[in-house]
């Protein structure tokens, strides 16, 4: 694992859109595993304002999303396809049609897991999957204790996970409780991947996933025993490091 130790949240958010420009612009038909939530934000904002510049150029970039909230559709505000498309998709030139997101709204388990699967595997592996890192060290919504090979999956949210997504939903009673998710398996067979983490409340889940022991106790340690993994994070998520 190389470790880039970045100031505050803006450098971390600009080195994370660095990595991810400079993947593009190497390979502009780059396959990419993309994240949700709060820590990516800034990166995607960062990248938006390149695009503007015409620095970087998306339109033969395919991405694969980690997960989705099941139950959730694509127009639902909470939805990470709505997340994504707001956030970032809709600000730049890339093929709406080339973008990925397991599909929330489809109740048969089975079903979205194995197409979303499917979908992956024709695509071949990714170049450059993006991970943000849950406080309880999760990665995607693979929650502690999950087993590492599994492929897409529906996992029922931790606890502590429901609690921390509240602060997006009007009550804790709307947080799903069930979400899709990309399996360690997929996670780990990317070319690359980059985690990034901002904030003390991640200092603990970044420290174990550093120099714990790998084990399902944190999901993110799996990523020690990847070729090829930078964790891009600021002081305070590094602050027990
Ligand atoms: P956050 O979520 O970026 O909103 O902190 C990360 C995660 O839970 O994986």
């Amino acid at each position: 694992m190389r470790i880039i130790r970045c100031k505050d949240y803006d450098d971390m958010s600009r080195k994370t859109a660095n990595i991810i420009s400079a993947q593009v612009i190497l390979k502009p038909n780059a396959k990419l595993g993309l994240a949700t939530g709060t820590t990516p934000i800034g990166a995607y904002e960062q990248l938006i304002k390149w695009y503007e510049k015409g620095d970087v150029d998306f339109s033969e970039v395919s991405t694969y999303n980690l997960d989705e909230y099941y139950g959730l559709s694509g127009d639902h505000p909470q939805s990470y396809r709505y997340f994504m498309d707001h956030t970032f998709f809709d600000h730049i030139n890339i093929d709406k049609g080339h973008t990925h997101v397991p599909d929330g709204s489809n109740p048969n388990i089975d079903e979205a897991c194995a197409a979303y699967d499917e979908l992956m595997a024709k695509a071949g592996q990714m170049d450059l999957q993006l991970l943000g890192i849950g406080r309880n060290g999760h990665v995607g919504f693979n929650e502690p204790g999950e087993s590492f090979s599994k492929g897409t999956h529906c996992v029922e949210l931790a606890e502590s996970t429901i609690v921390a997504n509240s602060r997006l939903f009007d009550s804790i009673d709307d947080v799903p409780r069930k979400a899709y998710s990309m399996g360690v398996q997929n996670i780990m067979s990317a070319k690359t991947i980059l985690v990034a983490a901002s904030g003390e409340d991640k200092a603990q889940a970044v420290y174990d996933m550093i120099y714990g022991p790998v084990s399902p106790h944190c999901t993110a340690s799996i990523l020690q025993l990847h070729g090829d993994c930078f964790v891009v994070a600021d002081e305070d998520a590094l602050s027990l490091c």
